[in-house]
């Protein structure tokens, strides 16, 4: 949930150091740090709230030194204080760390029996006190760690500098995920590969239970039996493009804009103008006797509505659970079961767990995640990727989209496999996916009339949002993008199940969204349209014409879509209220792109 760097060269290393956190602010932003050797010593700077705070106190209290530990905190254990802010440090050795240590309370009273001072409430500073402990008891900086990490239970990825050790830094990965880099001269570490992009695309990833060696020159690889080995150099094509804002104010609006472009790109990974090209799965969807897809947050209500494609288009029982319930359920799954992980980042923790316990019950895993790099992608028996690029605005909008993309290709793999739908139907459905980048591109067009609603609903204390059917995800995925960046409270619910208590909330102030295209469905959204109106509540339609003429009812706002194949509409009404989301927040003057308490990889419990 942490972002971390680590430099060792000949180059100043604060510099490296804090562009390499800016690119990992996205992982948290309660508190930043840096540690270096200079003369031998370990020097330190940190500061509590985003990385601005460090980089004014480092103009103020430059850090020399050309090896260097970074540190951007989404605090869990300890208040977000300068106290907790990372490196952690003895007079032996500085650490950074992103994840939790489990047994660190056992850990830490130990060392305190032994009497080790602990000046923070972090389960981060027993590492370091660890680590001391064993090169106290004459071992080498390389022995210490490799003792400690076998010491240590959970989930982690650190960095670790030694006092009178200007050459040598270490990092390990248990968990969490750490890239190393390869400069000439210089080495890196850091959380991703993004991080590293300003210095270096040679990349390596430690695997799980890796620990290295970095030297200006050289990085040692070994593994958990420390061991050395040696792990795969990629070069990777990250572009600045990719990773700055371009001509927008904010990564949200950025990757909004974004989206016809990598639907078309994902699309087209999975689909040829001659039909469905998706890639050859371990296992035949004819012999699949149900799907259970794991997710958390948005990835999970692009689950719900790939549950909705897997039902109606291939006959097949889909199952969609939270991951954090599903991985303490103790849920039977069916022998020959395939579990779908869709994930973003492919490193949230719940899901990565959930994954476990689905492998271990002998299901194929796979998995649709947007880092193919990644800790999930890497568990998974076969990964389909998004080619989202990357995400970095913490509120999920391409990778959702892509998200979708993928499921619904996947579910009409599913179905003509089964024989549940006509060749003709598939083409059909892929034609109207086609159609959806130059859809959204129009939505994006008429980017002002949500501008305008965003307006009337700022001063909102509340927003109800209701729809039916592959709607109703969609209508979840709206309140929480409205919840996280504006932090305006907001439910989604299926329309259908509103008089069933929500009913209760409609007076005069709220606002109600509909997500109702005209379908088969589309009359009994109306009857729930009138139900609000009634009641005096605020009516806000969002429809194609044909639905909006239909209704005839007096709506507060009329937002009008384009007419699409009934399959394809959650891919377009989720635009709109990703652009509501953005335009409320930026009424407000919140922080779009790092709303409060949240980060973008969540890789705690
Ligand atoms: O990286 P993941 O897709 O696994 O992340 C899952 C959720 O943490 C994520 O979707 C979260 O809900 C976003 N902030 C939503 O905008």
């Amino acid at each position: 949930m942490c972002g971390i760097v680590g430099t060792v060269g000949k180059e100043n290393a604060s510099a490296i150091l804090l562009e390499g956190l800016r690119r990992l602010e996205y992982r948290g932003y309660d508190s930043a740090g840096l540690a270096t050797i200079v003369d031998g010593k370990i020097e330190r700077r940190r500061a509590e709230g985003k990385l601005d705070c460090l980089a004014d106190l480092l103009i103020k209290q430059p850090l020399p030194g050309t090896i260097g530990i970074g540190h951007t905190r989404w605090a869990t254990h300890g208040r977000p204080t300068e106290a907790n802010a990372h490196p952690h440090a003895t007079d032996l050795v500085a650490v950074v760390h992103n994840g939790i240590i489990e047994n660190y309370r056992e850990l830490r009273e130990e060392l305190e029996s032994k009497g080790c001072v602990f000046t923070s409430e972090t389960d981060t500073e027993t590492i370091a006190h660890l680590i001391s402990d064993f090169l106290r008891h004459g071992m080498t900086p390389q022995q210490a760690t490799a003792a400690a990490l076998k010491r240590l239970v959970g989930a982690f990825a650190i960095g670790v500098l030694f006092t009178g050790h200007s050459g040598l830094l270490i990092g390990a990965r248990r968990g969490s995920p750490l890239a190393l880099g390869y400069g000439k001269g210089e080495m890196y570490l850091g959380s991703d590969a993004l991080a590293l992009a300003p210095q270096t695309n040679k990349i390596a990833y430690l695997e799980e239970g890796d620990w290295a060696e970095l030297y200006a020159d050289k990085i040692v690889i070994h593994d958990e039996t420390d061991k050395v080995v040696s792990r795969k150099i990629i070069t990777t094509t990250l572009s600045e493009a990719a990773t700055g804002k371009g001509q927008y104010r904010h990564y949200m609006l950025k990757e909004i804009f974004e989206q016809p472009t990598v639907i078309g790109d994902t699309l087209e990974s999975l689909a040829l103008p001659s039909g469905l090209a998706v890639p050859t799965l371990p296992f035949n969807w004819k012999a699949v006797p149900r799907v259970t897809i794991i997710a958390c947050g948005t990835a999970s209500y692009a689950g719900l509505v790939a549950k909705y494609w897997f039902e109606q288009l291939a006959k097949l029982p889909a199952e969609i659970d939270i991951a954090s319930e599903f991985r303490y359920r103790e849920a039977p799954m069916p022998l020959g079961g395939v579990t779908i992980v869709v994930s973003q980042s492919g490193e949230t923790a719940d899901t990565l767990a959930a994954l476990r316990y689905a492998k271990a019950q002998g299901q194929k895993i796979l998995s649709v995640v947007n880092v193919p790099q990644s800790s999930i992608a890497r568990a998974s028996d076969a990964v389909v990727p998004t080619l989202a690029g990357p995400e970095i605005g913490v509120a999920s909008t391409k990778a959702y989209t892509t998200q979708l993309t993928v499921l619904l290709c996947l579910a009409l793999d599913a179905a003509r496999a089964r024989g549940t739908l006509t060749n003709d139907r598939i083409n059909e459905i892929l034609r109207a996916l086609r159609e959806v980048p130059a859809q959204i591109n129009a939505i994006l067009r008429d980017e002002h009339r949500i501008q305008e609603l965003a307006q009337k609903i700022r001063k909102a204390h509340d927003v109800l949002y209701l729809g039916r059917g592959l709607l109703y995800p969609i209508a979840m995925e709206g309140a929480l993008k409205l919840k996280e960046v504006s932090y305006i409270h907001a439910e989604g619910y299926p329309a259908g199940e509103m008089k069933h208590g929500p009913i209760a909330l409609v007076d005069k102030e709220l606002p109600v969204v509909f997500l109702a295209p005209s379908d088969a469905l589309f009359e009994k959204t109306a009857s729930n349209i009138q139900e609000v109106i009634a009641r005096g509540g605020k009516v806000i339609l969002f429809s194609d014409k044909e639905g909006i003429e239909q209704t005839g009812a007096k709506t507060f706002m009329n937002i009008a879509l384009p007419k699409a194949d009934p399959t394809v509409t959650p891919l377009l009404y989720v635009v709109p209220l990703q652009l509501l989301a953005y335009y409320t927040a930026l009424a407000k003057g919140t922080d779009v792109d790092q709303p409060r308490n949240l980060a973008k990889s969540v890789t705690v419990e």
